[in-house]
C-alpha cells in the first residue's frame, strides 16, 4: 500500500502484472486485469460505465464529423475520481489499512472520503484553506476530518505528508499512489466498448496530475496488447495558462512553478505535476498535443455547455472545451474529425464566481 517513489529515480510507481495474471475485476463484461487479489475486497459504489452522449450543437459548431462527451460526473460523488479510489481503497482495505491521509483539491479528497466510510477505514483528508466550499462540505458528509491548509498546493502535500510520519499513518495520495491510475484505466476499455472499436480520432482531457490521462493510456495501450484495437486515439492535455507546466515542457516555453496564479480551474492547478515524464511520454507516443486556455475562456465554454447542450460541468472540466477550441484553432483537429472529451466534474461542485461579485 505504500506510496513510496521510486528510490532511484524519485518516480511514482506503475502497476505491472505477470503474464499469467488471474485477478481479473470483471464489470459488465469487462475482462480488466486488477491488483486486487480477493474479489471480496472491492470496494465499489457502481463508479464508471459513464454514458457517452453526442453533442450535436458544439461539434456543429466547429465542424466536428462528431463530438461526444463521456458523461463522467455521473460517477457516485460527481467526479472521475471514484475510478481511481475504488481501486486504491479497495487495495488499502485489502492490506488491512484503517486509517490513512490524503491530499487533494477537492475532488479526489470526496472520492476518498466516500471509498474510505464504505471500506469502514477512517479519512484525513487534507485541502487547500480556500477550497470550494461544496467540495469541502461533500468531504465533511462521509464523516473525514477534513484539514484545511494555508498556502500552496504544495504546502498542501508537505502538511499531510508531515502529519502521516507524526502519526504512522498510510499516505494514500492518489498522486502518487500506483493504484490510482490503475483504477482509471476502465475509462479506455469503456470507451473501446461504447464506440464498437471504431475509436474517435482524438480525446481532449484536462490534466494536472494525469490521473485519467495516464490511466486511459495505459487501458487503451492493453487493449492495443491484446489485439482489441489497432490504434490509440491522439491524446490531448488542457492546461490554464495560469498553471501550464505541462504545456510549457510540451512546447519548450519558459515557466516554472514560482509563476503560477489562481486559476478558476483549480482541480488542474497543479505547478509540479508528479508524473509529468510520463505525461510528455504519452503526447509523444500519441501524438498528441498540449494547449493553455484563459480564464475566461473556460468560464465561456462553460456557459456555452450547459446553455447549449445542457451539460453543467465544473469550470476545470469546461477547459477541455476550451482546449478543444484552441485544437482546432490550431489545426491540431480538423474538419471532419470525431473528438471525445470527458466531463470529468459536476457543476454544483465548484460554482462559477457570481456576476455581480
Ligand atoms: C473535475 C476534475 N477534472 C480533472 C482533474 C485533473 O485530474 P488529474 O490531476 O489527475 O489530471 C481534476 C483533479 O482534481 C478534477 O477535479
Amino acid at each position: 500500500m505504500s506510496v513510496e517513489p521510486c528510490s532511484d529515480c524519485g518516480s511514482p510507481l506503475d502497476v505491472s502484472y505477470f503474464a499469467h495474471h488471474e485477478t481479473d475485476h470483471e464489470a459488465d463484461g469487462n475482462h480488466i486485469p486488477s491488483p486486487i487479489h480477493d474479489p471480496g475486497s472491492w470496494v465499489s459504489l457502481g463508479e464508471g460505465n459513464t454514458p457517452c452522449v453526442s453533442l450535436t450543437t458544439l461539434g456543429g459548431g466547429l465542424s466536428l464529423h462528431q463530438l461526444y462527451a463521456k458523461l463522467e460526473f455521473l460517477n457516485p460523488t460527481g467526479s472521475f475520481k471514484d475510478r481511481g479510489a475504488a481501486t486504491m481503497l479497495s487495495v488499502a482495505r485489502e492490506h488491512g489499512v484503517a486509517e490513512l491521509v490524503e491530499d487533494s483539491s477537492g475532488n479526489a479528497g470526496a472520492s476518498v472520503s466516500a471509498y474510505a466510510a464504505r471500506a469502514g477505514i477512517k479519512s484525513h483528508i487534507f485541502v487547500p484553506a480556500d477550497a470550494p466550499e461544496a467540495k469541502l462540505r461533500q468531504i465533511r458528509a462521509y464523516g473525514t476530518e477534513v484539514h484545511p491548509i494555508e498556502g500552496s498546493r504544495g504546502d498542501v502535500t508537505a502538511a499531510a505528508i508531515t502529519y502521516c510520519q507524526q502519526h504512522g499513518l498510510v499516505y494514500a495520495s492518489h498522486m502518487m499512489s500506483p493504484y490510482f491510475a490503475e483504477g482509471t484505466k476502465a475509462f479506455a476499455y469503456e470507451v473501446v466498448q461504447q464506440f464498437e472499436h471504431v475509436l474517435p480520432d482524438h480525446i481532449v482531457f484536462p490534466v494536472g496530475n494525469g490521473s485519467l490521462f495516464i490511466g486511459a493510456f495505459n487501458g487503451f495501450k492493453e487493449l492495443r496488447e491484446a489485439g482489441e484495437i489497432e490504434k490509440i486515439p491522439r491524446l490531448h492535455c488542457v492546461q490554464s495558462r495560469n498553471v501550464m507546466p505541462l504545456v510549457a515542457a510540451f512546447s519548450g516555453e519558459d515557466w516554472s512553478p514560482e509563476s503560477a496564479t489562481k486559476t478558476v480551474a483549480g482541480g488542474i492547478s497543479i505547478a509540479a505535476p508528479s508524473r509529468s515524464w510520463q505525461i510528455l511520454d504519452i503526447l509523444r507516443q500519441t501524438s498528441g498535443s498540449a494547449v493553455a486556455v484563459e480564464d475566461a475562456n473556460i468560464l465561456r465554454a462553460q456557459k456555452d455547455l450547459a446553455e447549449r447542450e445542457g451539460i453543467f460541468a465544473e469550470p476545470t472540466s469546461a477547459a477541455a472545451f476550451a482546449g478543444l477550441d484552441a485544437l482546432v484553432d490550431e489545426g491540431v483537429i480538423k474538419v471532419g474529425d470525431t473528438v471525445l472529451v470527458p466531463v470529468t466534474g459536476f457543476g454544483l461542485k465548484d460554482e462559477p464566481p457570481r456576476q455581480d461579485a
